[in-house]
């Protein structure tokens, strides 16, 4: 049997009060259609059917690294029964299934779509609601069941009566449908209820009257089947998520000091026996080695980190990489393009950018380093700077291995430093240096003698 997966993203979300279409607002580093998407990859649905609306260009343009999806435009968007109506003339193998997924319920996980879709086809059901009991079901649609218990119909929040309002059985939104009789009833939906929308959920009083098969898959815990509404669900999600991610790392052997204040987003991987300090944040695509410390409000942005590297408090690495036992900060900045060596040292205050540095090397204090090639065993000073800037283009710095650069050294590029080679400390370098010499550039010192009793002399005179 052919499996089918629809995702509903239509919708406004006017409870969202925002410019951008719902289903684009990042969770814990990933958008809410990303999530859904991520979690519905496993089962390898026959095909992935968007209903897009609102913003329909944006999402599209959003998922462009996602080619194999299919989209179909709701327009205007007159509820969620209208949004999978639809998708009538994509499906049209009236044996296969459907899986209905929302685009703003991002918790879900993939085991749980396997046992809801197992529960339909081996129920024969024409549809499968996923349900859950809610301490506070408010804003859900309830799940209200006949005398024998078989559920005879979904009631949304806002037309349900007090008693209806009592039952905490909630309607997930996600449901498993055989097609054969879904687009012939979806076609009877009526829009008479408080918002004059198309209701899915009245698909299953539909179905109960026909004497069609509705059955329930309900799980324990309704913490997965949590929507995102507005900004407040965002955070208490995000939430969610990222103490699901902080659980992981901690069982694969990751230190998390103080996993309350620790970001780290999904497709970030981290070795065992590194240590997490507190305020860090691991965004992207970040990977980190094993046996590491990354100190206290450390940031990276997909930074690729090798193994027993040390990075030291307040320092922000993006788009770059640090090879395996290398230190960083504390307060340091890598900015993209930047590509240390193994063992290398960047210490305090020193910025990078679009610059290798090769094995050994260090830039220990105050230093700006950009475009610039440097290579194995080389001493930055304090203070050093490359000139890579002349107001218009950008110019490379070259920096050969051994070579020692005193501190407070500016390096005008383009300039080349060669093997082995000294820039005296206090230098302006705007000539190569040649492998093994000494790159002097700066005045000559002049010392006057008796000159202080001198100046004495002369104020006393003007008294
Ligand atoms: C819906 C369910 C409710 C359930 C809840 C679970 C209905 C009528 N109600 O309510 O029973 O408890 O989800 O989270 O189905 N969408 C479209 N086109 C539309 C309208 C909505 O594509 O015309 C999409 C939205 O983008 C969203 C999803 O459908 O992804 C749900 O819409 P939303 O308006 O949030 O429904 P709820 O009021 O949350
Ligand atoms: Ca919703």
């Amino acid at each position: 049997m052919t499996l089918h997966v629809v995702i509903l993203a239509a919708g406004k979300g006017t409870r969202m009060k925002s410019a951008r279409p719902k289903v684009l607002h990042p969770l814990a580093g990933r958008s809410l259609i990303e999530h859904v998407l991520s979690t519905a990859d496993p089962l390898q649905a026959a095909s992935t059917t968007l209903v897009v609306g609102h913003g329909a260009e944006d999402v599209r343009a959003a998922l462009a690294h996602r080619p194999g999806l299919q989209y179909v435009v709701q327009s205007p968007q007159l509820g969620t029964g209208h949004a999978l109506l639809q998708t009538e003339p994509l499906l049209k193998d009236r044996s296969d299934t459907v899986l209905l997924l929302y685009a703003d319920v991002p918790l879900l996980e993939s085991g749980t779509l396997t046992r809801l879709v197992e529960a339909h086809r081996g129920a024969r059901a024409a549809a499968t609601v996923l349900t859950a009991e809610l301490a506070d079901p408010y804003g859900y649609g309830r799940i209200v069941r006949d005398e024998t218990g078989a559920v005879a119909r979904v009631v949304e929040e806002r037309d349900a009566s007090g008693e209806e309002r009592a039952i905490r059985e909630i309607n997930s939104g996600i449901y498993c449908f055989s097609l054969g009789p879904l687009f012939s009833t979806l076609h009877q939906l009526a829009a008479d209820n408080s918002q004059g929308e198309y209701y899915l959920t009245d698909l299953v009083r539909l179905y109960r009257a026909a004497g069609l098969g509705v059955t329930t898959l309900k799980l324990d815990s309704a913490d997965e089947l949590r929507g995102v509404n507005s900004r407040v669900d965002l955070a208490d999600l995000s939430r969610v998520i990222r103490a699901r991610k902080n659980r992981v790392l901690m069982l694969g052997g990751v230190t998390l000091e103080d996993p309350g204040s620790t970001y780290v987003d999904e497709d970030v991987s981290i070795g065992a026996d590194t240590v997490i300090g507190p305020r860090v944040i691991l965004e992207g695509r970040t990977t980190i080695g094993g046996g590491g410390r990354i100190h206290a409000g450390v940031r990276l942005t997909n930074a690729t980190v090798g193994a027993g590297v040390t990075i030291l408090d307040g320092s922000v690495v993006v788009d770059s990489e640090i090879g395996d036992g290398a230190s960083v900060g504390p307060y340091a900045h890598l900015r993209p393009g930047s590509v240390l060596g193994p063992d290398t040292r960047v210490g305090n205050f020193v910025e990078l950018k679009k610059t290798t540095m090769g094995r050994g090397s260090k830039a220990n204090h105050l230093a700006y380093l950009g475009d610039a090639r440097i290579g194995e065993r080389v001493n930055i000073g304090a203070g050093t700077i490359t000139c890579n800037f002349d107001g218009e283009q950008k110019h490379p710095t070259v920096i050969e291995d051994g070579a020692f650069i005193g501190s407070d050294s500016q390096l005008v590029a383009p300039v080349t430093v060669g093997k082995d080679a000294y820039v005296a400390a206090g230098s302006t370098i705007t000539q190569d240096v040649p492998a093994g010499a000494l790159g002097v550039a700066r005045g000559h010192q002049v010392n006057k003698a008796e000159w202080a009793a001198q100046r004495r002399a002369r104020k006393t005179e003007r008294s």
